[in-house]
């Protein structure tokens, strides 16, 4: 076999465990409430058609998500269910949130912790086989693989520089240098300032909150 046929050969094997024909529930992020101008804030992306956990709260509490497209493809469901509920059969009622493409909301809060409260708006898009996710200033990614190779099932994002304000006077701002994220978190005493930066990318990890639903979850730009 030449060298161009192994290639192709290994690049397969490669890409086997990305099924194609996947749909997002795409939320793009905007400050403004008209979701136009500036891309910024908190944004999200739901697989559609699959049940997978959410942590909450600081990651305190697992709710189980499943997104439905209907018929136009217009509208999307997002259900929630117990943490227990790994197949996500009964739904917990009340919990219905249903995003019309096209269409700006406040942003939901899936998968933020407390501390990071998002004040920004998203514009629904629905987003077929996406095959490259775009650099953010942090991207938390949960898998159903230990190799995080899969498709994504659900992530979190925060565009550069992304600003949450913490106990009124602190803030955290993340950001991305050189494919590297970091946190830095600046804490308000008698007239000073005085800031930490910790890289905030990782491994692909277990995630040990999301203990029913053995998902795997990787932190990076
Ligand atoms: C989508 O849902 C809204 C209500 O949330 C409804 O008014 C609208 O007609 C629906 N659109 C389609 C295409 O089903
Ligand atoms: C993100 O922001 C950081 C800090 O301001 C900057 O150094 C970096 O170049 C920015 N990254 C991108 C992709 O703009």
């Amino acid at each position: 076999m030449n060298n161009s046929i192994i290639f192709l050969l290994l690049s397969l094997v490669a890409c086997s465990s990305v099924v194609y024909g996947v749909q997002y529930l795409h939320m793009e992020p905007y400050a403004n409430s008209d979701c136009k101008g500036e891309i910024y804030g908190a944004g999200y992306a739901l697989q559609i058609d699959l049940c997978f956990g959410i942590n909450y709260q600081g990651g305190a509490f697992v709710n189980n998500f499943k997104v439905s497209l209907d018929d136009s493809g217009q509208n999307a469901t997002v259900s929630q269910f117990k943490d227990t509920d790994t197949s996500c059969s009964t739904p917990n009622t009340n919990f219905d949130k249903v995003y019309n493409v096209g269409e700006c909301y406040e942003a939901p809060g899936y998968g933020n912790s407390d501390d990071y409260e998002p004040t920004n708006f998203v514009l629904i898009s629905i987003q077929n086989n996406p095959h490259s996710i775009p650099t953010y200033g942090y991207r938390s990614t949960t898998y159903g693989d230990s190799q995080c190779m899969s498709n994504p099932q659900f992530y979190i994002f925060y565009t550069n520089n992304t600003e949450f304000n913490i106990h009124s006077d602190d803030y955290s701002k993340w950001y991305c240098v050189d494919n590297q994220a970091y946190e830095t978190f600046c804490e308000q005493g008698e007239g000073t300032e005085s800031c930490f930066t910790n890289p905030s990318s990782s491994e692909c990890t277990r995630n040990f909150l999301q203990w029913h639903e053995d998902n795997y979850i990787q932190e990076s730009c």
